[in-house]
């Protein structure tokens, strides 16, 4: 029925001459919230850097659409331009909310940037506060900006590494309500890493498991999170795993 977004075949990163990351075989479908899981350091953002085609694999291939990864050449710029990646803690330019929102409009060239920037600024409930210094806003505010920049240029695929981390719990309702708003009504394909088992089960379609590189376990939600196939698995999502 679906199709997959990426396909991911024998990828590895090596960093130092250590092996970080080593997925035998992935496939992100089109559409899903693919939640990924795993103890700090297992490689979750590293595999996110390379979807978002800021890193190429070491060996291996990923498949996205009509491209394939080379290892001696960065991904075209209509590729990257596909993908967008939030942060655990965004950068956001000394700006207003507004201009932050708008910038990667601008870069685009498009003509619609004010009724388009403000249709999103609603969507993440700020648009009481475009004109405002976006250094000024609490660490919530600005992860919505964040989210904000990100959606308003309509990616096919939404990376999200750790958004709600350190976030109040009013906050983190609401983004997950926007990412899951997104999904929904846009079908946005999202990658949402996190470590926060609570929030990949309240969102994710699939999930995936990474211990030291490696893929666990990938299933869909309802068996991942109450009868998953591995005892790691099982136990990281008792919160039983010491990491
Ligand atoms: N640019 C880099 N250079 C060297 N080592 C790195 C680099 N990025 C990540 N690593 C190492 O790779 C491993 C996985 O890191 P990371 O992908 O950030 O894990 P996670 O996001 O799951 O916490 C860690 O041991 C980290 O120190
Ligand atoms: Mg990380």
């Amino acid at each position: 029925m679906s199709e997959p977004v990426y396909r991911l075949e024998g990828v590895t990163k090596v960093y130092n001459s250590r092996l970080v990351l080593n997925i035998e075989a992935l496939d992100i479908m089109r559409g899903e919230v693919f939640g990924l899981v795993g103890p700090s350091g297992s490689g979750k953002s590293t595999l996110l850097r390379l979807l978002d085609f800021l890193e190429l694999p070491t060996t291996g291939q990923i498949r996205f659409g009509d491209y394939v990864t080379d290892s001696n050449r960065m991904a075209p710029l209509g590729v990257r331009r596909r993908v967008t990646m939030v942060f655990q803690r965004p950068v956001l330019l000394n700006t207003t909310v507004f201009g932050n929102v708008a910038y990667g409009l601008h870069l685009r060239g498009d003509d619609q940037i004010a009724q388009r920037v403000h249709r999103v600024l609603e969507q993440v409930g700020l648009d009481s506060l475009a004109s405002t210094p976006a250094r000024t806003l609490s660490g919530g505010e600005m992860q919505r900006v964040a989210l904000a920049r990100a959606i308003v240029i309509e990616p096919a695929v939404l990376l999200l590494d750790e958004p709600t981390a350190n976030l109040d719990p009013y906050n983190v309702g609401l983004i997950e309500r926007i990412v899951a708003d997104l999904n929904r009504e846009r079908g946005t394909t999202i990658v949402l890493v996190t470590h926060n088992v609570f929030q990949a089960k309240r969102l994710a379609h699939r999930a995936g498991l990474l211990l030291d590189g490696r893929l666990i376990e990938v299933s869909e939600a309802g068996k991942f999170f109450i009868d998953p196939s591995d005892p790691r698995t099982a136990a990281f999502v008792r919160g039983e795993m010491v990491y």
